[in-house]
This record gives structure tokens, C-alpha cells and sequence, in this order.
């Protein structure tokens, strides 16, 4: 799908179908003498959802007009516009339209280019047939009336929905075919095409680095693990900041030795989605280039059982020289993201931000509406917050008392790897990797109810949902020191 920008009116664009958004109560009636109508006859009266086409409207170029419902304006954030932007992109896709126009405010434009080809994305890479009937060749958004800077925001909507769609393309990847070697290769040749630096840590670096706690997850596969670091350089970035995204990379998720029942199993290859939302963050950071350090660290391995996998029970020294006991393997997630917690902060992060598909208790606390978002340092996730509800992506706070921490004992380790009860779950997993920050300003991310949708929406497509990519990208941007 090509993305142009037009800022001539409406009415003399041509394409198969112009799209227009409309929020209830306020019809744009001048457009056409039908709208008005189809209000008072209520066929259309902009609630969310609603469609109405209009074919060859008099007086435009356009083939065919297109009402989308907005719902309430007053109630329409960042979330409820890029939803009904991508929605109609994907009724316009289903119906085999090719050009397709859509109307968008200049303050939206970024966020409508970002919506629709989110919209357009499908998880069809391994089919050998594409439905190339329904393909939209060319998207033209319009702003009527606009002048030439709105090419500076539809150019960072461009390059923000790429990013997220890369991310989603990689945690779309099954692990047979994309084993953490082939990870690192995908973030190398990303690194390399937008002029980034990336250094891959191999099995034997860790091990003379001393990342004991991932290297006891990654024993018991064939594949050999890494820790992919991509790093950019902004000139004249402030000295004191450097901002270490780490993203959880568990290729596949078995559970090890404490295996995982087999019914949705297959889901588990997009256990690396928190470092497929670094790896796309950083490709948009490269791009946009704006002036903050930031280096993304991608641990990863894949949990595997068998006669080298390692055991509950077996105790483990980290990075930092901590040790663990493992009482499950299926906990393994935050056995990698500790040691590279502790090798971002030997690099100079100052400020940590980790995503992770971390703990099915997060789905249990905030079912697949709200990420999970922990914290030592409640300025800093304010700001995360704030970049979040600008971009959409919703998230939601937990809490971290001691208490929780107190539900970490180990008789034989520093630490187990999981808590003793059943309950709060995600809480005690944010309270394990907070020991290992030392006060380093952080933010962790538990994604592992979002990462992933079940179901299509009417604006994205069931599969892998790039979570995570807008906000790194916006806290970034608009980094205030
Ligand atoms: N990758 C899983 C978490 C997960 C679950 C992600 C469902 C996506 C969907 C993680 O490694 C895991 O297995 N967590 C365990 C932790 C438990 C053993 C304390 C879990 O959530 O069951
Ligand atoms: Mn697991
Ligand atoms: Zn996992």
C-alpha cells in the first residue's frame, strides 16, 4: 500500500471510494445533499461502527463516498480515532477497493497513517496464495486545505506503523524459523538498513560475561541463545540519559522441564513479542532520529526440555552474581531479563523500560484490555503513561508493595524465581526483577495479555499487535530531560 497526501479538495480527488469519519451530531452535510437524509432517516448517525456508501456523488470525482461512524467526539481519544480510521481501511480492503482516499484533520494525520496501514497488515507470510484481489494499492490521505509540513507528520506515521508492523512480523515468526540466531540476523539487517549499530553476544561471550541465570534457560535447547544490542547515537543528546529498552526474546515457550499443557502451546512462539516491539521501536528511532541515546537489548533463547534443560531445583548465578533457585522452568522469562538488566546498566543505561510477555496472571488481573505497567520510580512512569494515552496503547498501573516482595523466599538462594502462592502472580514476577535495578530509575511492561489478539478487531487483524512500538517511539520523541 503506497501512502500519498493530498491537500486539494475533496471533492476532486479520484479514487474508488473517499472515506470521511463522522462523529455523531456532526455530519459533514456540505460534502453531499444525502447526508443530511440519511441522518433524519437515522440510517447514519455516526455511531461507531456504522457505514454508509454513497455511490457516484454528483459533483465529486470520487467513485464512491464513504460515511464511517466516530462514535461521540467528545469521547474519542487517540485509541477510538485510529480505531475507526483502520476499521473503514479494512472494509474498504474487503470490498476490493484499490485507491482508496480518506479524509483527515491535520492534527490527525500522523495517527490516521498509522491506523491504516496497521489496518492493512496481514499475517499471510507463509501462505503461498495472497488474496491479491483485496489489496489497496494506493492510500491517499486528505487534508483539504493543508500546506506542505503536514509531509513532516505523514512521514512519522509512515515510519511509527512500519516499525509496529516489523514488530509484528517478527512475532509472527514460528520458532522453527526463527530460533534466536535467526532473531539477531532479522535485527541485524533491520539495524543495518537504517543505519544502526548491532552487536550480537554469542553463547561463549555470555558465559565469559558471566549471564548465568539466561544461560540455565537456553541449556537445555539445541539452538543457541544470544543477546542482541542495537544502539543509537543521537549528536548533542544529553550526557546524562541513555535509555536501555530491553525486550523479553523467548523464541519458543515450551516451559521446559516444568512443560506447558499442549493445548494452545503453538501460541508461545510469540513469547519474544517484547523484543520484536524493541527491535521495531528502534528501526522508528533510527529513522526519526531524535536527540536521546538509546541502546535496545534483546536476550534471547528458546525454553526447551530434554536431557540438558535444566532442572527446578537447580540454583544459578547472575549477571549482578545473584543467585536464584529455580523452582519452575517455566518461569524463564525473568531469568533472561535479569542478566540483561544488569549488562544494559553496565553499558551506562540510566533509565530501563522492559517488555515482556511475562505471566499469564497479568491476563487474570486486567484481562486483554490494559498492559500491565510496574515501577521503582513513579515520575518516570508517568511519563510512559502519558506517551501511552497519547498513542493509544492502553496500560495500566500495578501496584508493587513490599508484601509482595515478602512472597519471594528461597531457603537455599538469594531468590526463587517464583513465589510461593498462587496469587498475584505478575505482581511477584515485576517484584523478582526489581531486585535487580539497584534503584535504576525502571518501568516494566507485562504484555503478555496484549501482545496477541484472539479475536480480529475491526481495525487489526487477529495475530501478533506490534503493543508497545508507539509508546517507545512517543517517550522518545518527546523526551524532556
Ligand atoms: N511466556 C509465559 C507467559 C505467557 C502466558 C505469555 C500466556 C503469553 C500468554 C511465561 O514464560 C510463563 O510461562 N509464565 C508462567 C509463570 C509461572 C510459572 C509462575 C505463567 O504465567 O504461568
Ligand atoms: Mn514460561
Ligand atoms: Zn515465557
Amino acid at each position: 500500500m503506497n501512502i500519498q497526501l493530498s491537500l486539494a479538495p475533496l471533492a476532486s480527488i479520484e479514487c474508488d471510494a473517499l472515506v470521511v469519519v463522522a462523529f455523531e451530531g456532526q455530519m459533514p452535510v456540505d460534502l453531499h445533499p444525502w447526508i443530511s437524509e440519511l441522518e433524519s432517516s437515522k440510517e447514519f448517525t455516526g455511531k461507531t461502527g456504522e457505514l454508509s456508501i454513497i455511490p457516484r456523488p454528483d459533483g465529486m470525482k470520487a467513485k464512491r463516498l464513504v460515511l464511517a461512524g466516530g462514535g461521540s467526539e467528545d469521547k474519542a481519544g487517540p485509541a477510538e480515532r485510529r480505531r475507526a480510521a483502520g476499521a473503514a481501511l479494512r472494509v474498504m480492503k474487503s470490498r476490493g477497493m484499490k485507491t482508496v482516499a480518506m479524509a483527515a484533520a491535520a492534527g490527525h494525520l500522523q495517527l490516521t497513517a498509522e491506523a491504516c496501514l496497521t489496518a492493512d497488515w496481514e499475517p499471510d507470510e507463509f501462505k503461498s496464495k495472497k488474496d491479491d484481489a483485496k489489496s489497496i494499492e494506493t492510500l491517499i490521505l486528505a487534508v483539504p486545505g493543508g500546506d506542505a509540513t503536514l509531509e513532516v507528520a505523514l512521514n512519522k506515521g509512515i515510519v511509527i506503523g512500519e516499525a509496529q508492523n516489523v514488530a509484528r512480523a517478527l512475532a509472527n515468526q514460528p520458532g522453527n524459523l526463527l530460533p534466536p540466531v535467526v532473531l539477531a540476523e532479522k535485527a541485524a539487517a533491520i539495524a543495518a538498513e537504517c543505519g544502526l549499530e548491532c552487536e550480537v553476544l554469542d553463547e561463549a561471550t555470555m558465559r565469559e560475561l558471566g549471564f548465568g541465570s539466561l544461560l540455565g534457560v537456553a541449556q537445555g535447547s539445541a539452538a543457541p541463545p544470544v543477546t542482541i544490542v542495537m544502539r543509537y547515537r543521537a549528536t548533542g543528546a544529553p550526557a546524562d540519559i541513555h535509555l536501555g529498552l530491553i525486550g523479553k526474546g523467548v523464541t519458543f515457550d515450551t516451559g521446559g522441564i516444568s512443560i506447558k499443557p499442549s493445548e494452545g502451546m503453538e501460541k508461545m512462539k510469540y513469547d519474544m513479542a517484547g523484543g520484536a516491539a524493541m527491535i521495531g521501536a528502534m528501526q522508528a528511532l533510527a529513522r526519526l532520529k531524535p536527540c536521546l541515546n538509546v541502546t535496545a537489548f534483546i536476550p534471547s533463547v528458546e525454553n526447551m526440555p530434554g536431557s540438558k534443560a535444566q532442572r527446578p531445583g537447580d540454583i544459578v548465578t547472575s549477571l549482578a552474581g545473584k543467585t536464584v533457585e529455580v523452582l519452575n522452568t517455566d518461569a524463564e522469562g525473568r531469568l533472561i531479563l535479569i542478566d540483561a538488566m544488569t549488562y544494559a546498566k553496565q553499558q551506562g543505561c540510566t533509565h530501563l523500560i522492559d517488555a515482556a510477555t511475562l505471566t499469564g496472571a497479568i491476563a487474570i488481573a486486567l484481562g486483554t484490555v490494559r498492559a500491565g505497567a510496574f515501577t521503582n520510580d513513579q515520575p518516570f512512569l508517568d511519563r510512559v503513561l502519558a506517551s501511552a494515552g497519547a498513542q493509544g496503547e492502553k496500560m495500566w498501573q500495578m501496584p508493587m508493595d513490599e508484601e509482595y516482595r515478602e512472597m519471594l523466599k528461597s531457603p537455599y538462594a538469594d531468590m526463587p524465581n517464583i513465589s510461593g502462592g498462587r496469587y498475584g502472580g505478575a505482581i511477584t514476577a515485576a517484584k523478582f526483577l526489581e531486585e535487580w535495578t539497584d534503584g535504576t530509575p525502571w518501568v516494566h511492561l507485562d504484555i503478555a495479555n496484549v501482545a496477541w489478539l484472539d479475536d480480529s478487531k475491526p481495525h487489526l487483524v487477529k495475530g501478533p499487535s506490534g503493543f508497545g512500538v508507539r509508546t517507545f517511539v512517543d517517550l522518545v520523541m518527546n523526551w524532556r530531560s
